[in-house]
């Protein structure tokens, strides 16, 4: 495995790579690996020959106030986990690196971008779909693979591929969760015992809306009042938005017809978690 902390070195490493015919896979993350990332790779190494992982904490993803400076970082052991799911090249550039004095251009996806977590923490998608099409331009992989976990993420990066269009096919893998359902994600490591009970109220007002629709439900209204109240049962968890909207445009839905995305947030102290699941008629 090959560990490449420049723009040039991960170029040099693709340009050798590109001699032969084997397709090339990327998997962006921000490090402090979880089985979440994890099988983004095991997909990545089934569909392609060559698999890189590209781990860097994105300063300009996020806001003032949020968890950048302890944000959790372990490269020592990210590199053994990759080492063993056989991964070609990791890419580990410098803040420095990639953004050198003077970046000064950014990519945004109008509209969508301010939906969802874009309400919430403004500047947070322009922030991801500057670095993802940085990446992308960097590594030039035939295949980049995404997970469910960040719905929105996943909509607005596929969207921007089609808008500029970027020579990559988005792969989007299903959501990784705790065996009582929690989604998994490097922020659960700041969970104190206590808040690990608690998180699992997002997924249970996720399940509450799930089975209100099953049910029959389709106003949207009736739906994420159900969502609200499973999750006010923990009053330490504090509602940042439970939504039901189009899988597409993530535009808000007044009754779900085919297909919709259930999608909420919510602070657990201070820890901000997200989590989703697809409501689908069958
Ligand atoms: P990060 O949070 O490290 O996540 C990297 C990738 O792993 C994302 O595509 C995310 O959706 C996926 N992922 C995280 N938890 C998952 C889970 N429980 N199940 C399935 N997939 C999961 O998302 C980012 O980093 C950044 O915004 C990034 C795209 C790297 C740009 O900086």
């Amino acid at each position: 495995m090959k560990i490449c902390n420049t723009v040039e070195e991960m170029r040099a490493a693709r340009r050798t790579a590109r001699s032969g015919s084997e397709c090339f896979g990327l998997v962006p993350t921000m490090g402090a690996l979880h089985e979440g990332h994890l099988s983004l790779v095991r997909a990545a190494r089934k569909e392609c020959g060559l698999v890189a992982v590209s781990i860097f904490i994105n300063p300009i993803q996020f806001g003032p106030g949020e968890d950048l400076a302890k944000y959790p970082r372990n490269f020592d052991r990210d590199r053994e986990l990759l080492e063993r799911e056989g991964v070609d090249f990791i890419f580990a550039p410098s803040v420095d690196e990639m953004y050198p004095a003077g970046a000064v251009t950014y990519v945004t996806v109008e509209g969508i971008s301010e939906k969802l977590c874009g309400r919430s923490r403004p500047g947070h998608f322009r922030g991801v779909t500057t670095v993802v099409a940085k990446l992308l331009n960097i590594v030039e992989p035939n295949l980049a693979f995404f997970g469910q976990k960040d719905a929105a993420q996943a909509v607005i990066i596929r969207r921007m591929v089609r808008d500029l269009n970027i020579p990559v096919q988005i792969v989007t893998c299903p959501v990784v969760r705790e065996q009582d359902g929690l989604a998994m994600s490097s922020r659960n490591a700041y969970l104190d015992l206590e808040q690990r009970k608690s998180a699992l109220a997002l997924y249970r007002s996720l399940i509450e809306v799930q089975k209100r629709f099953i049910q029959g439900e389709r106003k949207v209204a009736s739906l994420i009042e159900a969502g609200q109240r499973a999750l006010a049962e923990e009053p330490s968890v504090r509602l940042d938005y439970l939504e039901i909207v189009d899988p597409e445009t993530l535009d808000q839905l007044d009754d779900v017809s085919h297909r919709a995305l259930a999608a909420v947030a919510a602070f657990v102290g201070d820890t901000r978690l997200i989590d989703n699941i697809m409501l689908n008629a069958a």
